[in-house]
Formats: C-alpha cells, sequence, structure tokens
C-alpha cells in the first residue's frame, strides 16, 4: 500500500482515492505517525508526503518524523510535503515574492524515467504555494522548472525520494494522473491487483482480529453506509453483531419493512423498536424546523440507549463513518471530536470502543462495496434520505394526517421515477407539504385543500444543487397521480430553486 501523510491540504483526500482508482491501496494517516509505526503497518510500498497551509517555518507548523527517509521506501513529497522534505534534508525554503496560485506550464528535464516518464517536455499543472525551495538538499537534482518556480520538481533516485512543488492529484494538472502512476507503479513497484474484494477480506480479517468473541451493536438506518457496515460485520463476526433499527414513524411507504427484509436476508440479527408514539409525542405542537430537528435527533439517542441498556456485555459500538466524514474535520484530533459527535449522549459507563470499517473510503467506493457484498440496488443506490426523515418534509407541525399526504404522495413521486428511468439521473426527489391550502375545482365541486411541493434536483455532493429538469409529461403524470389517489391534495407545484439559494429539503 501507499501511505500518505496528512499536512492538510485540501486535496490530500483526493491523493488516496486517486491511488486507490489504479488498484494500489492507499490510505491517509495522521502526520505525527512515526517511521516505526509505519514499519509496524508492513507492506508499505510508497510515502506521500501532502500538501498542506502553513509554511514550513511557521510555529506551528506540521512536521515528520525524519527517519521515514531513511526507511529504503520511496518518498513523493507534494507541496508543503516537498517543502518540509527540503528543510529536513539541508535545503532552503523561503518566501516568494509573489504568491503562486493557477494554473503553470513547467518544463520537465527528462521524460523517460522517473514521475515523467512518458509525459512531454512541458506539462500544465496546478500551483498553490507561498513558499519556494530556493536551495536543494545535497544529492538531488532539479527535474522540473519554470521561471516562477525554479524548483517545481526535483528527485534524488539513490534515496528514492522525489518531489512536486504543484499538485498532481488535481485535474488541471492535465497529467498528474500519469504522474501519480508513475510513483505507484514504476517507483513503487506496486502491482495495481488491489480491487474491493480485497478490501473487503482486509476489513474481515480486522474486525475479526478486534472483536475477538466479544459482541458489537450497530444503529442502523437502512443508509447505505450503515447497511454496508451491518453486512460486512455480519459476514467477519455472525450473530456477535447486534443491530438496533429504530422506526420513528416518519420513515417513507414501506420503508421500515423493506429495509428489514432486505437485510434479513442477509443473516443480520436487527431489533426493531417501533418507536412512532415516542417521537409523535415530543413532536405534539412544536412547529419551528430547529426545534423540531432538535427534538427528533435527541429522541433517536434515547431510544438507541434504551435499546442499548437492555442488552449486556456489548464491547464495541461500529458506525458508517465515510472518510469525507474524518477529512472534513481534519486531524487526528477533530477525527475524535467527529467520534464523540456521532455517539454524543450515549451513557458514560457505556465505554464502547468504536468500529468504523468505511473511514477511508468516499461514498462512491461504499457503494461499490456494497455491491461487491451482493447487496441489492434499492440499498446501494438508495438517494439520501435526512435523519428526520419525513418530519422536515411537513413543514410546521407534525401530525399523522400531514406525514401521510407525505409519504403517500413521495410514493407516487419516487414509482413515476423509476418508471421513467430517471433514478440516477435525479440525484435527489421527494415531496413536502408546505401547510398551505387552496381552492380548486372538482368535479362539479369547489375544493378547499392542501398543496403538495415536489422537489427534485442534481447535484455532486448536496452542497450545491440545481432543480432537475424533468421531462413535462412525467411531470404532469406525477401531478395528476397525486391529486388523484391522495386525499386532501387538490394542488401540485414544482420547486425550481437552486442550492443556494433555497437548500434541498425545506426545513
Ligand atoms: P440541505 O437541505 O441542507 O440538505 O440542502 C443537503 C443534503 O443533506 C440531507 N440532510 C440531512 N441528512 N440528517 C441527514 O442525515 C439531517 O438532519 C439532514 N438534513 C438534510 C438532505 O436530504 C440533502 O441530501
Amino acid at each position: 500500500k501507499v501511505i500518505v501523510l496528512d499536512f492538510g491540504s485540501q486535496y490530500n483526500q483526493l491523493i488516496t482515492r486517486r491511488i486507490r482508482e489504479f488498484g494500489v491501496f492507499s490510505e491517509l494517516l495522521p502526520n505525527d505517525t512515526t517511521a516505526a509505526e509505519l514499519t509496524a503497518l508492513g507492506n508499505v510500498k510508497g510515502i506521500i508526503l501532502s500538501g498542506g497551509p502553513h509554511s514550513v517555518y511557521a510555529d506551528d507548523a506540521f512536521t515528520v518524523d525524519p527517519a521515514i527517509f531513511d526507511l529504503g521506501v520511496p518518498i513523493l513529497g507534494i507541496c508543503y510535503g516537498m517543502q518540509l522534505t527540503t528543510k529536513l534534508l539541508g535545503g532552503k525554503v523561503e518566501k516568494a515574492a509573489k504568491r503562486e496560485y493557477g494554473t503553470a506550464t513547467i518544463h520537465v528535464n527528462q521524460t523517460n524515467s522517473g514521475l515523467f516518464e512518458g509525459l512531454s517536455e512541458t506539462e500544465q499543472v496546478l500551483m498553490s504555494h507561498g513558499d519556494l525551495i530556493t536551495q536543494i538538499p545535497e544529492g538531488f537534482s532539479v527535474t522540473a522548472s519554470n521561471e516562477q518556480c525554479p524548483v517545481a520538481a526535483f528527485e534524488n533516485t539513490d534515496r528514492q525520494i522525489y518531489g512536486v512543488q504543484f499538485h498532481p492529484e488535481v485535474r488541471h494538472t492535465l497529467n498528474g494522473n500519469q504522474m501519480l502512476r508513475n510513483f505507484a507503479f514504476n517507483i513503487c513497484q506496486m502491482t495495481g491487483d488491489w480491487t474491493m474484494d480485497n478490501f473487503i477480506d482486509i476489513q474481515i480479517n480486522n474486525i475479526r482480529e478486534k472483536v475477538g468473541d466479544r459482541k458489537v451493536l450497530l444503529g442502523l438506518s437502512g443508509g447505505v453506509d450503515s447497511s454496508v457496515v451491518g453486512v460486512l460485520l455480519q459476514k467477519a463476526i455472525g450473530d456477535q453483531l447486534i443491530c438496533i433499527f429504530v422506526d420513528h414513524g416518519l420513515l417513507r411507504k414501506n420503508e421500515g419493512d423493506s429495509v428489514m427484509e432486505a437485510l434479513e436476508t442477509f443473516g443480520l440479527n436487527i431489533i426493531r423498536v417501533n418507536a412512532k408514539d415516542r417521537f409523535f409525542s415530543k413532536l405534539a405542537g412544536i412547529t419551528d424546523p430547529e426545534e423540531k430537528r432538535k427534538i427528533i435527533g435527541n429522541e433517536f439517542i434515547y431510544v438507541f440507549d434504551d435499546e442499548a441498556a437492555k442488552l449486556e456485555g456489548i464491547d464495541f459500538l461500529a458506525q458508517g463513518t465515510l472518510y469525507t466524514d474524518i477529512i472534513e474535520s481534519g486531524t487526528k484530533t477533530a477525527q475524535t471530536i467527529k467520534s464523540h459527535h456521532n455517539v454524543g449522549g450515549l451513557p458514560e459507563d457505556m465505554s464502547f470502543e468504536l468500529i468504523e470499517p468505511l473511514n477511508t473510503l468516499f461514498k462512491d467506493e461504499v457503494r461499490a462495496v456494497g455491491t461487491a457484498l451482493n447487496m441489492p440496488d434499492s440499498i446501494v443506490w438508495r438517494q439520501p434520505f435526512p435523519g428526520p426523515g419525513l418530519g422536515i418534509r411537513v413543514l410546521g407541525e407534525v401530525t399523522d394526517e400531514k406525514v401521510e399526504i407525505v409519504r403517500e404522495s413521495d410514493a407516487i413521486l419516487r414509482e413515476e421515477i423509476a418508471k421513467n428511468g430517471l433514478e440516477r439521473d435525479v440525484w435527489q426527489y421527494f415531496t413536502v407539504l408546505p401547510n398551505v391550502r387552496s381552492v380548486g375545482v372538482m368535479g362539479d365541486g369547489r375544493t378547499y385543500d392542501h398543496m403538495v411541493g415536489i422537489r427534485a434536483v442534481t447535484s455532486i455532493d448536496g452542497m450545491t444543487s440545481e432543480f432537475a429538469r424533468i421531462d413535462w409529461e412525467v411531470l404532469q403524470k406525477i401531478s395528476t397521480r397525486i391529486v388523484n389517489e391522495v386525499p386532501h391534495v387538490n394542488r401540485v407545484v414544482y420547486d425550481i430553486t437552486g442550492k443556494p439559494p433555497g437548500t434541498i429539503e425545506w426545513e
């Protein structure tokens, strides 16, 4: 595997990801991981020092165990990683007269070996730095440069240490992937035979080793992450895994049953807690969106606590934490904060140890794991669904009648989207009940009834979105069916707001 040490660049998650795409396992570790710890991991064939926002001379600058340079394992420093290498090996880094940010053209000195093998003599790269290397360490030679950045890349082939001032992991560096490939295959001599199946085997072994004959608890939401963790753990430890599925009465139509059914076929041992009454009684009379969210979030934890307290001898808590959850928080310390946050509210005396088998992966990689575990598309490709469920799609007070309107109209929408093969094109789609009534005419009579809103968006990560350009005919069919089939609805509107300024959910 190739280990990436994290110096805080916003791009560092992309490095491991690109390398995994080549079929080489790669993961990100904190920058204070020592040479001895790296050796103990076994099978480390390459080390990459990532970029980072600091200057190597700043008081709080991250550094690295200098012994890693003597491990005999090839090292690639990227941006900050290259400058740190320079400083630790006796070269010099100084503040540049002008910060350089953006694409630049570099001149490559040799294209028949090393990082630039097979590339052109000029290459477009992305630069993002405020410091410059003004003196390279002894034994190194410059392999790429341009006017503004005389040391754009260097190498010491005897010691197998390489550095680039630019970012090969981003698309703006047009042949960045080839440079990383050259590092992984030619320099680190990896074979590229890693697959999701290897990942699953490794995780299963790790889980077995860690858990032994003890027991693990998993809060199952039915979403792709926790479901994949459930199936993975089941493969590893069988009925030493106990899952709790809290049905808060705010799930979509048939969702509780279908989640249970799909996951029970994998032999999962699931305790389903029907907690609708608890949730609805706490929500009675509450109209403020934030207050509703808080009540639902807290009640979730209370139910989970109550159920966990009935069980004995559980040492571990499993979670579907993803790589992005950790990266977003940053470092080793931030990771702990996040974990605490995820188990927040659990009693102190339940000192669970955490198991987070997906915490090196991205969402689409988790989907690939799910598929490799033979999980059905209905789970693997489930659209995102918020924890508070339909509770935040009924605007204002949550009542049985209103939840039912959202649930039924949502079911029709989902059915029509599926019928028209749009499930993968539209990122998320659902209905909302804005708590507005309007006048209509049905048959010969006047109606004064509810309006339902349709929200359907395209997005990459949910951070920004556009309304989905669904065909008018499809929308018309959905509208007709909702008015005809869902009692108390006489009008349907389509939300044509992007995010920003609108959020995806209405509350
Ligand atoms: P917004 O509404 O902020 O939503 O544009 C972005 C994405 O996040 C989902 N979402 C949630 N997911 N718990 C969740 O697990 C929540 O409380 C929550 N609120 C919003 C939303 O469905 C969309 O995919």
